[in-house]
């Protein structure tokens, strides 16, 4: 999948840039087909039900690594739910996010991604990613987020909870990436503007595929 290396990033805070419009509608269309596919695949997207007995607002599969929301770790197969072996993460994906990372000035060799469908009620409460190696989150290897469809209210906070937040609406077709010292802000999504997604992907909800290298 190419991508368009002449988005000029916006800095939200250092270490984390938002790339609006990032992919065209062309690449949107076939990374809607991928996800879709995927989504839907031998390996389906699930509602995870994570530690304490929440349950998350939106359909989740995880390529590359399986993220265990009950251990709130990585793990090869899905032992929190089917037992499935994770799905890798296809090299074009791969090369997409390390490209896009490149493009906000920073290095990732992305070996897994978590992929997210948001309904119209979908919403992710404010959390950080932390879940990845010690010698990942030391160097600060970035997150790598991509947004197909309908927009988000994006949340983005600090380091610690209570920070204040900023609230940015990632469209279809933008990336995000989060990395060096804004690494483990944390961030959520508050909620899905319901048709919003560009009517030419004839399509409803939102797809946030987020990379990391574990
Ligand atoms: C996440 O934090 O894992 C997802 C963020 C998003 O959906 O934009
Ligand atoms: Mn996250």
């Amino acid at each position: 999948m190419r991508c368009n290396g002449n988005v000029k990033p916006v800095e939200i805070a250092p270490g984390a840039f938002h790339l609006p419009q990032y992919l065209s509608l062309e690449k949107q269309r076939d990374l809607l087909d991928t996800c879709r596919a995927l989504i839907d695949g031998d390996v389906p997207g699930y509602v995870p039900t994570v530690r304490g007995g929440g349950v998350m607002h939106v359909r989740m599969l995880c390529l590359g690594r399986h993220w265990n929301g009950k251990l709130y770790q990585y793990e090869p197969s899905r032992s929190d739910f089917d037992g499935l072996a994770v799905p890798p993460l296809p090299n074009e994906l791969r090369e997409m996010a390390n490209e896009m990372a490149a493009s906000a000035g920073m290095t990732l060799d992305a070996d897994l991604c978590i992929m997210n469908y948001y309904d119209a009620s979908g919403r992710m409460g404010l959390h950080q990613d932390k879940d990845e190696s010690d010698a990942s989150l030391a160097a600060g290897r970035p997150v790598v987020s991509v947004s197909i469809g309908d927009a988000a209210r994006f949340l983005f906070g600090g380091l610690r909870r209570r920070d204040p937040v900023d609230t940015i609406r990632l469209e279809s077709g933008d990336a995000f990436v989060f990395g060096g010292p804004a690494r483990l802000r944390h961030h959520g999504v508050s909620r899905i503007v319901a048709g919003t997604a560009p009517p030419a992907l004839g399509f409803a909800g939102r797809f946030n595929l987020t990379f990391r290298q574990y």
